[in-house]
């Protein structure tokens, strides 16, 4: 049996109305205020919620969401989060982005993990990350970039030792013949990412990736439509990275954006759709 999953990423929820998300914002959250205004403007919830409805349109399997999903990772936000994602009413696998981790403080409270764990259940090499959930023939493997940064500093690291745990994975699932589809916040090909916005460790990354394979690489944190392959022992591995689900540019390639997967040992096939101000519009079917 396929799996059929939606990809959204960067949906940065907010509530501002009565959001008591204002009262935890303190000094050291440089730039907290206006991040949050401006998202306010830029980004609208409701996308979200039309993605939702969307995934029970096309009947899914599951939500998939590469990260992003609060702004500066306060706990209202991840409470707010909870409550979507439990609302949706369809599975969800998430994985955290840079704004997820945007404190130490969040960081070492594990907030993500402690808020959003549920939706990460799968097996483990003895650490949070990566995690792999089976689906008959189909592994959504985690992976996890993200790291406390200073403020306008959004890169992220996957880490040695994850690399280590990765690979290990990807090598086991490659052998029983699994179609394994890699999620990951930050973008992992080459100058994709704007300066201070990449992945620090994207060379150890793709040398992992070269060495066992994946079928399908899916990322989010550019806010645009990013498309491209690495090297795979085999044959190039697909890299999409999505639009932000909820952004409201109008801008080509920026739009607010999800993806519908088919995807099978063999057979990926997927319909992007873009937000034209009014409706989330499908492109032609493309198989990989
Ligand atoms: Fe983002
Ligand atoms: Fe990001």
């Amino acid at each position: 049996m396929p799996l059929r999953f939606i990809h959204c990423s960067d949906i940065h929820l907010l509530d501002l109305a009565g959001s008591s998300a204002w009262q935890f914002i303190n000094k050291r959250l440089t730039g907290g205020v206006n991040l949050l205004m401006s998202r306010g403007r830029k980004h609208s919830g409701g996308l979200f919620d039309r993605i939702v409805m969307h995934a029970h349109e096309f009947a899914v399997d599951r939500l998939v969401i590469t990260g992003d999903v609060t702004n500066l990772a306060l706990a209202p936000e991840f409470a707010l989060v909870k409550q979507k994602l439990t609302d949706a009413g369809v599975p969800v696998t998430v994985v955290p982005g840079n704004h997820d981790t945007y404190t130490r403080g969040s960081v070492r409270n594990r907030r993500f993990e402690a808020f959003l764990g549920e939706f990460m259940v799968g097996e483990r090499d003895g650490a949070d990350y990566p995690f792999m959930q089976r689906f008959g023939d189909v592994a959504l493997i985690g992976v996890s970039t993200a790291i406390p940064s200073l403020p306008m500093v959004a890169v992220g690291r996957v880490g040695g030792e994850q690399l280590q745990r990765l690979s290990g994975m990807l090598e086991r699932a490659g052998s029983e013949g699994l179609a394994r589809v890699v999620l990951i916040h930050h973008p992992v090909l080459p100058g994709v990412a704007k300066p201070r916005h990449g992945l620090l460790d994207l060379d150890a990354f793709s040398k992992v990736i070269a060495a066992n394979g994946a079928e399908l690489i899916l990322h989010g944190h550019e806010h645009r439509r990013i498309e491209g392959t690495l090297p795979g022992p085999g044959k190039p591995v697909p890299v999409h990275g999505v639009g932000s689900g909820t952004y409201l540019s109008q801008e080509t390639g920026r739009q607010g954006a999800f993806s519908l997967y088919t995807v099978a040992p063999g057979a990926i096939t997927r319909v992007y759709h873009w937000w034209n101000g009014s409706a989330f519009v499908a492109e032609p079917p493309a198989a990989y």
